[in-house]
């Protein structure tokens, strides 16, 4: 079964702070969105990048990844053997998403959802999430154990403490990652099945709203998502580890 990867990139990166949109933010010298791009093209089962864009960043993007395509006279349009698409993306990661989707080819069964805010997802793991879709899983998606206990809350008014409702059992809960793998028929019916203002903040979200099974499998640290300051800090130090 041929395998693709839908990177949604078309987020601004409000919590990392002013600047350009967070994937073309530099780590170590290049581009989020190119480490992200490498680890989905390091894995051997995919054969297609879809990289969804800023809106109005397509043509930017492309010229980008050209840019960073392998050395040793590789076509543009591809790194090796991965081909790439670009695409403009949404207002919402779940637009985005389905609009990276739109432009899937025929021929493509299994498809990774993989945030471009994950640069440092080691190839294991992208390995381990499609092994789990080709053994028949409609919908794969890496977590870890939670560090931190979690409260669930009311709403409260901006700067008015926050009553607490609920304390779910630490034990139960996961940090979900992606990249998120799934039967490509399941993700595509869990999309069209959206109820306007009933969105997920992940795909998997979606297919469980479909009633189908979502199973977990392990993750790692350094899939961790490059959200505020401080993950930049801690995504450059992984970076000059691997190269030591
Ligand atoms: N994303 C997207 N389209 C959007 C919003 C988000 O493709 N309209 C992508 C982001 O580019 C990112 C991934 O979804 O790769 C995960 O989203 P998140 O980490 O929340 O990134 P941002 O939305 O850019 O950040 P913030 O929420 O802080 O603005
Ligand atoms: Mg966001």
């Amino acid at each position: 079964p041929r395998t693709a990867a839908v990177i949604p990139a078309a987020g601004r990166g409000v919590r990392l702070g002013p600047g350009a949109p967070k994937a073309l933010r530099a780590l170590n010298g290049t581009p989020m969105l190119i480490h992200a791009v490498r680890a989905m093209a390091a894995s051997r089962a995919v054969s297609l990048v879809v990289v969804v864009a800023p809106p109005d960043g397509a043509p930017e993007v492309k010229t980008l990844l050209a840019d960073h395509a392998l050395p040793g006279g590789t076509p543009s349009g591809s790194w090796g053997s991965t081909d790439f698409l670009v695409v403009p993306g949404g207002a919402t990661r779940q637009e985005s998403v389905k609009l990276g989707l739109d432009a899937l080819p025929q021929g493509i069964d299994i498809v990774l959802v993989h945030d471009a805010a994950r640069p440092l997802v080691p190839v294991d793991t992208v390995d381990g999430v499609i092994e789990a879709v080709r053994d028949g899983a409609p919908a794969v998606v890496p977590a870890l154990p939670v560090a931190d206990t979690v409260k669930e809350v009311e709403p409260a008014a901006p700067g008015e403490p926050e009553p607490v409702v609920a304390t779910p059992e630490r034990a139960r809960l996961r940090a979900v990652q992606t990249p998120q793998g799934f039967d490509r028929a399941t993700l595509l019916r869990a999309h069209e099945a959206v109820v306007v203002g009933e969105g997920a903040t992940d795909c998997a979200g979606l297919v469980e709203r479909l009633g189908e099974p979502v199973v977990l499998v392990p993750g790692h640290e350094e899939a961790f998502k490059v959200t505020r300051p401080l993950d930049l800090v801690l995504a450059e130090a992984v970076l000059a580890r691997r190269r030591a």
